[in-house]
C-alpha cells in the first residue's frame, strides 16, 4: 500500500542529499506531476528552487493565470514566466509529423530552460517524470518530451522525485502536500500541450479553436459531475462539408474523447450521457463558428492511444 507521508519524507531527504546547496530549476507545466515535483523540491530547498513556466502558447484556457496565482501568489515560489509563443510557432511552422513536433517542442523547451538556468547558475533540472513516461519511452511507443527531448549537450543534472510512482499516487502526494484541488485532481495534460491536439501543421488560429473546444468540453464534463481520467478535444486536420443557414460551408471537425483509466497504460472509452455530448456539440458549433462537425471517439487503449498524436 502506497504511503504518501513516507514517500514525501523520503523524497525530501533524497532531494536535499542530491542537490545540496546548489540551485535547482524546474519547468512548471500546470499539470499535477510538475506541480508536485516543484512543491517537493520547494519544501526541500526553499529559495534554492527557481520555477520556470515557459508559455509555449499551447496551454489550456486560463492556465497561465492560474499557474501564476497558485505558485507565485499562494505558494510563494520563485517563479519566472517566459513568453515563448512566437519562438515555438516559428520552430513548428509547416511541421506535420507528431514525433517531430514533440522533438522540436522538447528541444526548444530545454534550450529555454538552459537560458534561464544560466541566469540563475542552476546545476539541477527537476522534472515531474512519472513511471509510465519512461516505461513507454523505453518501449518505443512514443517519445514523451520529459524523457526523450534532452539534447546531448545538456549541462543540467536531473532530479526526478516521481520517477517510480504512478498518477494515482502522485495525486495522493498532492493531497498530502495540501495542494489546491484544482491541481491535485487536475486531468493529465501532455507536456507539448495543445500542439498534439491539432493534427498536422499548427497555426495560432487552429490552436485557438482547440483551446476553446477543450475548455467547453472540460466545463460541461465538470458541470455534469463526471470524473473521467482525461477528457480532450482534438482538431482533425482536414475541413469537411457543412451547412450554415442555407449555405454550404467548409468547416473543421473536432473529435472529443473521454477515457477512464488507472495509470494511462490502458484506458476505456467513457460512456458519456448523450445529452452531455449534445450540449458540448451544440456549444462548440455555436461558439466556434469555424467548426461544423463534432465526433466522439469510442476506442479503448489499446489499440488507440489516449491522445490522437
Ligand atoms: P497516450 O496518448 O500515449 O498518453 O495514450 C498517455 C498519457 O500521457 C500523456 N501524454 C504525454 N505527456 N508528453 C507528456 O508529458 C507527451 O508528449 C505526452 N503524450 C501523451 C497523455 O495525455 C496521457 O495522459
Amino acid at each position: 500500500m502506497f504511503n504518501a507521508t513516507q514517500f514525501i519524507e523520503d523524497a525530501l531527504d533524497e532531494i536535499r542529499e542530491t542537490v545540496g546547496d546548489n540551485t535547482v530549476i524546474i519547468a512548471l507545466s500546470g499539470g499535477v506531476d510538475s506541480a508536485v515535483a516543484a512543491t517537493l523540491v520547494h519544501e526541500a530547498v526553499g529559495h534554492h528552487l527557481v520555477a520556470v513556466f515557459v508559455d509555449h502558447g499551447f496551454m489550456r484556457k486560463g492556465e497561465r493565470r492560474e499557474i501564476i496565482k497558485t505558485f507565485r501568489d499562494e505558494l510563494g515560489m520563485n517563479l519566472v514566466v517566459v513568453d515563448a509563443q512566437d519562438r515555438f510557432f516559428e520552430a513548428l511552422k509547416g511541421i506535420n509529423d507528431p514525433e517531430q513536433k514533440r522533438k522540436i517542442i522538447g528541444n526548444l523547451f530545454i534550450e529555454i530552460f538552459e537560458e534561464e538556468a544560466k541566469k540563475t547558475g542552476a546545476k539541477y533540472l527537476a522534472q515531474g517524470t512519472i513511471a509510465p513516461d519512461w516505461i513507454e519511452s523505453d518501449g518505443g511507443i512514443k517519445s514523451h518530451h520529459n524523457v526523450a527531448g534532452l539534447p546531448s549537450g545538456m549541462v543540467l543534472k536531473l532530479v526526478e522525485p516521481l520517477r517510480d510512482i504512478y498518477k494515482d499516487e502522485v495525486r495522493k502526494v498532492a493531497r498530502e502536500l495540501k495542494l489546491p484541488e484544482s491541481i491535485s485532481e487536475r486531468m493529465p495534460f501532455p507536456g507539448p500541450g495543445l500542439a498534439v491536439r491539432v493534427l498536422g501543421d499548427l497555426t495560432p488560429e487552429k490552436v485557438e479553436i482547440v483551446r476553446e473546444a477543450n475548455a467547453i468540453l472540460e466545463e460541461e464534463i465538470r458541470r455534469a459531475g463526471l470524473k473521467p481520467w482525461q477528457a480532450l478535444a482534438v482538431l482533425l486536420g482536414e475541413k469537411s462539408v457543412g451547412v450554415k443557414g442555407d449555405i454550404r460551408d467548409y468547416g473543421y471537425t473536432v473529435a472529443l474523447r473521454a477515457v477512464e483509466s488507472i495509470d494511462a497504460m490502458t484506458a476505456t472509452a467513457m460512456e458519456i450521457p448523450w445529452d452531455v455530448l449534445k450540449t458540448v456539440q451544440k456549444r462548440i458549433t455555436r461558439e466556434i463558428p469555424d467548426v461544423t462537425r463534432v465526433l466522439y471517439d469510442i476506442t479503448d487503449k489499446p489499440p488507440a492511444t489516449i491522445e490522437f498524436e
